[in-house]
């Protein structure tokens, strides 16, 4: 007989089926809950809710484990590229050669942006945060391509959307950027492959091979992430069958918050203020463990990850490959490593098991890089995009899906009699 959890209410017994996935991770299936009970669950920030089952990455916190479709993240780094990485996760399996030129064919159709596309670009001031230009540009990108506003959206159409995502909103994130600094844009040339693509577009300058694939390894860590809070948001927002370009825009804009992607930016301006201050990096971990004290130390801590965080570990070997072979000597690198040592051997964080996440190091090769501070989250947009894209494709093409509404508990007044303006 398979496995059941027994919940005992009012003096009833009920049985809910147990779900085991192929890792042998357990969930109680609620799915029959409210019906049979009357009863929901709370779980605020959901810390204990599976939203869905995916087969794209497994996610082991206790272990610091990371597979993308069953590859260790570490072999991916080490041997893999980006565009095969995101290949793998939207489609399940690493591409062959002929599948992969193919997939690269497909995403060289969308090489340029519409011209009404560039014209919304520059009406956005200078001084604008590019995660808003990006998540507004993505979205407005719908009404250039109607033909993705058709419901059911075909399948094909799904899978031009998904190649037109990935070579469209690097170009959007660099034209922004060469406006900021009055500069025409340059135009794409996948022959550089995704990253040199990039930093062409941004630089009009072909970088170093070590740079490349540093950069490469970075965008492949940020490329999926499980249920993350931008990923839900895809899927939340994807659920109700909202075009492709408002999906992706909805996770661009959950992941601008500084407790997710935007912690990267925080970061930097967190340890270029501790530098400023004199470099006293013990004054900045008392502040995080002061609970009066709204600080916190950004790039530490992880709702998942309680041990160590698998992805930071290589992005700190990756951030002395870039400063070595740029000759950059950053005094934030070291103030980066007094405070992971200093609060390494705090209890504070070794009892909370904080320790530093994928944004801690990031920012100080993408200033290496010579990337403005307030676009470090575009690099995590662009380096995720593959994981979002994968969530919503998956999700579209399972016929079980239901629209995200969760349930509340109500806490508000009970039922009250309206009292006109001047009698109150
Ligand atoms: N500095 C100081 N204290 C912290 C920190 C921190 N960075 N992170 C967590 N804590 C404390 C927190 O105050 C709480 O203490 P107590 O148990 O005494 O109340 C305890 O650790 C647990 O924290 P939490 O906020 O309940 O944990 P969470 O799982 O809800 O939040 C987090 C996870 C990542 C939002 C949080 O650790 C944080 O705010 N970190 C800083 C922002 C950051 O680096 N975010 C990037 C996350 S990784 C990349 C990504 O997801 O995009």
């Amino acid at each position: 007989m398979s496995e059941t959890a027994k919940l005992e209410l009012a003096g009833k017994t009920y049985e809910l089926p147990i779900i085991t996935g192929t890792e042998n991770e357990k969930a109680i299936d609620i799915r029959s809950l409210r019906a049979e009970t009357g009863y929901v669950t709370l779980d605020n920030g959901f810390m204990n809710t599976g939203s869905c089952q995916s087969g794209i990455t497994f996610l082991n916190g206790e272990e610091g484990i990371l597979r993308y479709r069953g590859y260790p993240i570490e072999q991916l780094a080490e041997q893999s590229r980006f565009l095969e990485v995101a290949y793998l996760l939207a489609y399940g399996e690493l591409p062959t050669q002929a599948q992969f030129d193919e997939y690269l064919k497909q995403m060289s159709n969308f090489n340029n942006l519409p011209n009404g596309v560039q014209k919304i670009i520059e009406q956005f001031p200078n001084n604008s945060h590019p995660m808003g230009v990006i998540s507004s540009t993505v979205c407005s990108l719908c009404s250039f391509y109607p033909e993705y506003l058709k419901m059911p959206l075909e399948a094909e159409d799904r899978e031009r959307g998904i190649v037109q995502m990935m070579a469209q909103t690097k170009i959007i994130a660099a034209s922004f950027y060469r406006q900021t600094i009055n500069k025409k844009p340059v135009p794409s040339d996948p022959s550089l492959g995704y990253t040199g693509d990039f930093l062409n577009m941004m630089f009009d300058k072909e970088p170093e091979p070590e740079i490349l694939k540093a950069l490469d390894v970075l965008f492949m860590l940020h490329a999926d992430h499980e249920q993350n809070c931008s990923a839900s948001t895809v899927r939340v927002v994807g659920s109700s069958e909202a075009n492709i370009f408002a999906t992706v825009s909805g996770g661009i804009n959950a992941l601008w918050g500084q407790l997710h992607g935007g912690a990267n930016q925080r970061v930097l301006e967190m340890l270029t203020k501790i530098r400023d201050a004199g470099g006293d990096y013990k004054m900045f971990i008392n502040k995080a463990k002061d609970k009066s004290d709204p600080f916190r130390l950004m790039g530490f801590g992880h709702r998942v990850y309680k041990n160590f965080d698998p992805r930071a570990k290589i992005i700190k070997k990756a951030c002395d490959v870039v400063l070595e072979k740029l000759n950059v000597q950053d005094p934030l690198l070291d103030i980066a490593k007094g405070l992971e040592e200093e609060a390494r051997s705090d209890d504070y964080f070794v009892s909370r098991n904080l320790y530093p996440n994928v944004d801690f190091y990031s920012g100080i090769i993408y200033k290496a890089l010579g990337i403005p501070t307030n676009m470090f989250t575009v690099m995590f947009v662009l380096g995720r995009l593959p994981g979002w894209l994968a969530q919503w494709k998956e999700m579209r093409e399972d016929s079980s899906i239901k629209i995200s509404r969760p349930r509340q508990i109500y806490v508000g007044h009970n039922k009250r009699e309206y009292v006109p303006i001047n009698n109150r």
